[in-house]
């Protein structure tokens, strides 16, 4: 059960409490953040809501930590995260029990996450040794003009304290995709969790707090937004932001100082259908893509734009899958289950009312029951509705008709989103043209959006996010290129 057996130290109480120079500790502010149960709309878990005092003191200790750990062998910050992922992953189920709870994730996927970010902080150990164990050599009559009289060795170094903001829909994966390689590149790492996900997260933090870590090498530090957001991005002492949520990263990206950001901020996914497609096969990629954990993912089918001349089939065949998802709590393992926030709920109805309105086709009745949503597909969207080009985060699907591919094409470059896409059809060529074509990060041919695998490049264009993530790409993007040149008084050559 959460908070409870080896995760006893980290409750006081009814209030879970915060990571800090290797201690759980309650903040002087005696104050606590309630965490909503989507399910129950009540409080399930309660958070401290640190200072910017604490902040300043987990800078400072994260700074003196990085310095040492800098120094730490680089097999050995490897042996301490498989060691991490080890505890992680045997520990899975008072962490899926929190994911449950805090954002009714079924509950099936909540242990596949926390199996997933144990194996990703795994792969993250192996990569890093791979490519941190590597530099390069240059030589300087390569260039025009220079004789072989310099040497050039180049390495990567870390950058210092790395802040990490994971979202709610994935607070333990992507928490650790942040995590992991911010540590074994040498980095220390200030964790800012979701307020729903907090207390998953803190669960995950123990983990690497029993893998033996250093103290003040990771801190992990709750509150509002309102009083420690700003603070934390905007602080001196932080050299790197990693952040995936919504367009708060935009916000962040104008305030935060001269530091590499990796920002990864949602998605209005487009799934383009060619006459060629087989249907079967896209109608179960839309019913996954778009309405697995309720449409809450980034990398949700967000808008289908299939040709005119198989949409009926296409939409019949959704349809019926949809007539079979499960509907109900996340305990029951349904497939759909409350979105996150009344908040959210009500910005989705906002979206479904616009479309209603302006006389989209319901191919289900509208249901909502507090922030239970009945999954929707809404068939003949046009560009003039809101859901056309908004990302409902929620299980609701619009369907675009379209005349040709070019129109299809048109859509979905005209979003200011660009995460990925996908295009169905069984003509190679003409999804290798579709593929260039469409202006987002990832383009998938014959299969629903989706991150993974986490060593996959993943990255958004426009206002989809900045750089690349992906557990190799985030690697060199926590560190800098060092370079050593060796200058010599006379040419020399290999061999003489
Ligand atoms: O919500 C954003 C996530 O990065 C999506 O990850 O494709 O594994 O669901 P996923």
């Amino acid at each position: 059960m959460a908070g409870s057996g080896i995760f006893g130290e980290i409750i006081d109480g009814d209030v879970f409490k915060y990571y800090a120079d290797g201690e759980w500790k309650k903040s002087s502010s005696g104050k606590a953040v309630s965490i909503i149960n989507p399910t129950t709309r009540k409080t399930q878990y309660k958070v401290q809501a640190c200072t910017q005092e604490e902040v300043n003191k987990v800078m400072e200790t994260a700074k003196a930590a990085q310095k040492s750990w800098a120094k730490t062998p680089l097999w050995k910050r490897a042996e301490l995260l498989h060691k991490a992922a080890a505890i992680l992953k045997e520990h899975r189920a008072p962490i899926a029990e929190a994911l449950i709870k805090e954002i009714a994730k079924p509950a099936k996927d909540a242990v596949t996450e926390v199996v997933r970010s144990g194996d990703l902080v795994s792969y993250c150990a192996e990569e890093g040794v791979r490519i941190l164990g590597q530099g390069t050599f240059l030589v300087s009559d390569s260039f025009p003009g220079n004789e072989r009289t310099k040497y050039c060795l180049t390495s990567k170094i870390p950058l210092g304290v790395v802040l990490a903001i994971p979202p709610f829909n994935y607070p333990v994966n992507l928490a650790v995709s942040k995590i992991a390689p911010a540590l074994i590149a040498g980095n220390s790492l200030v964790l800012k969790p979701p307020t729903q996900g907090a207390v998953a997260c803190l669960h995950m933090v123990h983990c690497f707090h029993l893998a033996g870590f250093p103290k003040g090498l990771i801190s992990c530090i709750t509150g509002k937004g309102s009083e420690i957001g700003d603070f934390l991005t905007m602080h001196p002492g932080v050299n790197c932001i990693s952040f995936t949520g919504g367009d708060t990263g935009i916000a962040i990206s104008k305030k935060a100082g001269m530091i590499p950001l990796q920002m990864e901020l949602g998605g209005k996914d487009a799934c383009i259908v060619l006459e060629d497609a087989d249907l079967d096969l896209v109608a179960a990629n839309i019913v996954k893509g778009g309405f697995s954990y309720s449409g809450q993912r980034c990398t949700a089918v967000k808008v289908v734009l299939v040709m005119e001349s198989i949409a009926d089939t296409l939409v019949e065949k959704v349809k019926s899958k949809v007539a079979k998802l499960t509907v109900g709590p996340p305990e029951d393992d349904c497939d759909i289950t409350p979105v996150v926030s009344e908040s959210s709920a009500n910005f989705i109805e906002g979206l479904v009312m616009d479309a209603k309105q302006k006389g989209a086709t319901f191919c289900q009745e509208y249901k909502r029951e507090g922030n239970l949503i009945w999954p929707l597909l809404l068939d003949h969207v046009r560009p003039d509705m809101r859901i056309a080009w908004e990302e409902p985060f929620g299980p609701v699907l619009p369907v675009i008709r379209i005349g040709s591919v070019e129109e299809g094409i048109h859509h979905c470059n005209a979003s200011n989103f660009g995460l990925q896409g996908c295009v169905f059809t069984k003509d190679i060529n003409k999804a290798m043209l579709i593929s260039d074509a469409m202006e987002t990060g990832t383009v998938q041919i014959n299969s629903a959006p989706a991150r993974g695998p986490d060593h996959f490049p993943f990255q958004g264009i426009k206002d989809s996010g900045i750089g690349s993530q992906g557990i190799t790409n985030s690697i060199n993007m926590m560190t800098k290129v060092k370079s050593t040149v060796i200058n010599l008084p006379t040419p020399s050559y290999t061999m003489g």
